[in-house]
């Protein structure tokens, strides 16, 4: 077991730290930007049913079903295909309206999880076609679907999901950057640009990780905390969600994710000298507004942790402690951002003294309903 860590502490530490390499392989062979080409091999034998799909229903459970919210912007942004996210057990559990002119994704790092398998028997007993990214090659969804992607991240061991939560990001970016193209909803030079820039991912990744003794120093100031809040808007918004799932996960912190517009109708409340408030603030689109929100938590003397862009001035003078990450498009901000909320949670959970590969009551897989 020591050895497969490979010097690391604990697997999720390693798995955190292999990220660049995951999302290389997640992309290999499906994107080529000196070509001028993006190709998902899974999409082609049902080619014309999924580009021409009415709607899109991503069902997942936990941190699958953050990267489906995610892949609802990016898929309407992008390919501007109608997308609903659902959580499989609500799924299934409400007589859902759905036909043959739906397709259905199926997000699981295990292909085991019992509710998501459930959610496309009764998908599949409705005529929609089922698309599956797993990461599990031959497990029961896999098997189950009528195509689909492997996300190919390698083994996951710690319970809490990281490098699978971003190879699936990766995939279902691929996707939607696919059918933007050859459905014309985005210009040829935006597709190139966009393609330029996704392939600069995997070393953007490096320059986040290396910032590890940065969030360690960050974590060892707010370890003690009863509570936390995530904010983030747009893109950020699900990375906020799946920040508080981590913390939540392994260090067993009570944690909040929530869009930042939407602290005024409650968690404010709770904002105190006592509250650390993590902020995801890299957005192009939304700065000013983030900004605010960013005051509103300092008036009431909150701790901020600002994630922001690399030479950001203003949200840095105000915030407590910053967090740098490269520049990218939007768009693609969520693979580099969600990382040092992966690090943050780690080092807190290890300060606290708690079993990060294996939390208490969790499990890697849930088979059952
Ligand atoms: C469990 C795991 C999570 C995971 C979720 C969905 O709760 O602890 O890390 O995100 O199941 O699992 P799946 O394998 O379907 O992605």
């Amino acid at each position: 077991e020591e050895i497969e860590k490979s010097g690391y502490d604990h697997f999720m530490l390693k798995e955190i730290f292999q990220q660049d390499e995951s999302i290389y392989e997640a992309m290999r062979g499906r994107i080529n930007a000196a070509e001028g080409w993006v190709t998902v091999g899974g999409m082609q034998d049902h080619y014309n049913r999924i580009a021409n799909a009415e709607r899109f229903i991503i069902v997942a459970c936990g941190t699958s079903w953050h990267a489906g919210m995610i892949a609802e912007y990016i898929f309407e942004e992008l390919a501007r295909i109608p997308v609903e996210v659902e959580y499989a057990s609500e799924f299934r559990y409400r007589n859902p309206i759905i036909g043959p002119k739906d397709v259905v994704i199926a997000l699981s790092q295990s292909g085991e999880t019992a509710d998501t398998l459930s959610a496309l028997e009764l998908a599949k007993e409705k005529g929609a076609l089922i698309y599956g990214i797993v990461n599990n090659v031959g497990s029961s969804i896999a098997r189950f679907t009528d195509c689909g992607s492997y996300i190919h991240a390698g083994p996951e061991i710690g319970v809490a999901s990281t490098k699978a939560f971003t190879s699936q990001l990766v995939v279902l970016t691929l996707m939607a950057l696919d059918l933007a193209h050859k459905r014309g909803t985005i210009t040829k030079s935006h597709f190139q640009k966009l393609i330029s820039e996704f392939e600069l991912i995997p070393q953007k990744v490096k320059s986040v990780l290396s910032q590890a003794e940065n969030i360690k120093s960050i974590a060892s100031e707010i370890k003690s905390a009863s509570n936390a809040l995530y904010l983030g808007r747009g893109y950020n918004f699900p990375i906020a969600l799946e920040g508080a799932l981590k913390l939540k996960e392994i260090s067993y912190i009570h944690a909040e994710g929530y869009p930042a517009a939407e602290m005024k109708h409650g968690p404010i409340a709770l904002i105190d000298m006592y509250m650390p408030v993590i902020v995801i603030a890299t957005n192009k689109n939304a700065y000013e507004k983030i900004f605010s929100n960013v005051q509103e938590v300092k008036a009431r003397k909150g701790i901020v942790i600002a994630i922001v862009s690399e030479g950001d001035t203003e949200i840095k003078k105000i915030a407590d402690f910053t967090i740098e990450i490269p520049h990218t498009e939007d768009v693609f901000s969520p693979l580099l951002s969600s990382i040092p909320l992966q690090l943050l949670a780690y080092y807190i959970a290890v300060m606290r003294g708690c079993n990060v590969d294996q939390p208490r009551n969790l499990a890697k897989s849930v088979t059952v309903e």
